[in-house]
């Protein structure tokens, strides 16, 4: 298919997006169209809301959200929800939550909540001039923004510092103004610009007019904030005597000591530790989507906090010491739970509810705490029965609704792996036995 490109298309209503989008590139327009709208929502006012948060909607993408409840963090229950595809995730959590509930529980703790936001520019004068012009306009330029931060400043936060940062080794030219931020509740993205790109404007300004430059301005390059926030972390952990690991005390050890080695493994080998990690952000995206926070900005930021002391590691530690056993992550966790999506996203909104309105920094510790919990299922399934046994289990309702299975098929197919090793060739043959009415055949 030769195709002309579409000009105005994000002006035309929804149908004729969802019409002029059928008509080139679907091969079967009317079944498109057909299950593009059986996503609509009958409520047209929350369809329109929907509708209203990107551009160019043509339809509604599903995740379940679910939920796993039995979360003791710090002497407090929780049942924390969850939006998420794979099939495994939400009962690993509930298992891992009901595991820990029996040995105290997690404990969390937020140990700094400071955001970045940068204006990288360039500059091609002398860098002592610049440096001292910049102490000695600090305050002022800090002073230009009290519009914008009087509110913040009002509840607590604001700017906490800025400095100007000589990059010119790493780049030449290269200079930044390096800010750092308390948002309080607010993830603070758009105050953060905000700040960015009117201090920006008065600093170019400021540089463009001083006489001592003798014509040397800057070339403000970009203004923004960044994800990376290694001052805006918590941690997570959980602790109990090896021996109540295990049915008994010599099985608590082994299981203990397996572990801690399957974490160092993680912290010193980068193939492990990048899936080690998924595994994390498995459970802590999960709950970032379902509190309507930006779970791209939390990826990033949690990778390059991985890598920091230059070379890629696992978010999460283990120890034996003396008779306890001890296991924790620290991880970036840049979040809000006001503005954004949080006020706005009818399912959000119950989700923060359902955690009980918590604070930014509450939110942060229910976040960590299901990082570890699903770190600690997934490490715990690796050594001892294996991961895919639990997988497998979850997943089999997939494989089944691929196969267009009924109810009752479901049922006895379910009945009939209770025992047994799940694999895909497994189910097909199952399926297809059952309905030439001969299960039986296989054992
Ligand atoms: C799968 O989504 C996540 C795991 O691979 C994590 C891990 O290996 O630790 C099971």
């Amino acid at each position: 298919m030769n195709l002309e490109p579409v000009q105005g298309f994000s002006k035309l209503s929804k149908t004729d997006k969802i019409a002029w989008l059928v008509k080139h590139y679907s091969k079967d327009a009317a079944k498109t169209q057909a299950i593009l709208e059986q996503y609509h929502h009958v409520d047209t006012n929350l369809q329109q809301l929907h509708d209203e948060f990107i551009e160019n909607t043509i339809s509604n993408y599903f995740l379940p959200l679910g939920v796993a409840p039995n979360f003791l963090i710090n002497e407090r229950l929780y049942a924390i929800p969850m939006a998420i595809e794979e099939s495994s995730v939400v009962a690993a959590a509930s298992k891992a939550a009901k595991f820990w509930l029996k040995r105290g529980g997690f404990r969390a703790e937020v140990l700094d909540t400071q955001k970045v936001g940068q204006v990288h520019f360039l500059f091609e004068g002398e860098i002592e001039k610049l440096q001292t012009f910049f102490e000695a306009n600090k305050k002022m330029l800090l002073d230009s923004l009290a519009p914008l931060t009087k509110n913040m400043k009002k509840r607590g936060g604001g700017i906490l510092d800025m400095q100007l940062v000589d990059k010119t080794a790493a780049l030449p030219h290269y200079f930044q103004l390096h800010l750092t931020f308390e948002t309080l509740d607010a993830m603070g993205a758009n105050f953060i610009n905000s700040c960015l790109e009117q201090l920006a404007a008065t600093w170019r300004k400021l540089v463009s007019e001083e006489a001592s430059f003798a014509g040397q301005s800057i070339e403000i390059v970009m203004s923004i904030l960044s994800n990376y926030v290694p001052d805006c972390v918590v941690r997570a952990s959980v602790s109990c005597p090896v021996e109540a690991l295990g049915d008994n005390a010599e099985l608590g050890k082994a299981f203990a000591e397996k572990f801690v080695k399957a974490i160092r493994i993680a912290e010193v080998e980068p193939y492990r530790a990048v899936t080690h990690n998924k595994g994390i952000m498995n459970g802590v995206d999960a709950v970032i989507l379902a509190t309507g926070n930006d779970f791209r900005a939390i990826e990033a930021g949690a990778h390059a906090y991985a890598a920091k002391d230059g070379r890629y590691t696992s978010l999460t530690h283990a120890k034996i010491e003396g008779d306890q056993f001890r296991y924790w992550i620290e991880m970036p966790l840049a979040l809000g739970t006001v503005g954004g999506l949080t006020k706005l996203h009818p399912l959000v909104k119950e989700a923060l509810v359902l955690l009980q309105e918590p604070s930014a920094k509450e939110l942060m510790q229910i976040v960590a705490v299901a990082g570890l919990a699903q770190n600690f299922a997934a490490v715990h399934s690796l050594v001892t029965s294996g991961i895919q046994r639990g997988h497998m289990k979850m997943h089999l309702m997939n494989m089944l609704n691929q196969m267009q299975a009924t109810a009752d098929e479901k049922l006895v197919i379910a009945k009939f792996f209770e025992n047994k090793t799940i694999t895909h060739a497994g189910v097909v043959e199952a399926i297809e036995k059952l309905r030439l009415g001969k299960l039986e055949e296989i054992s």
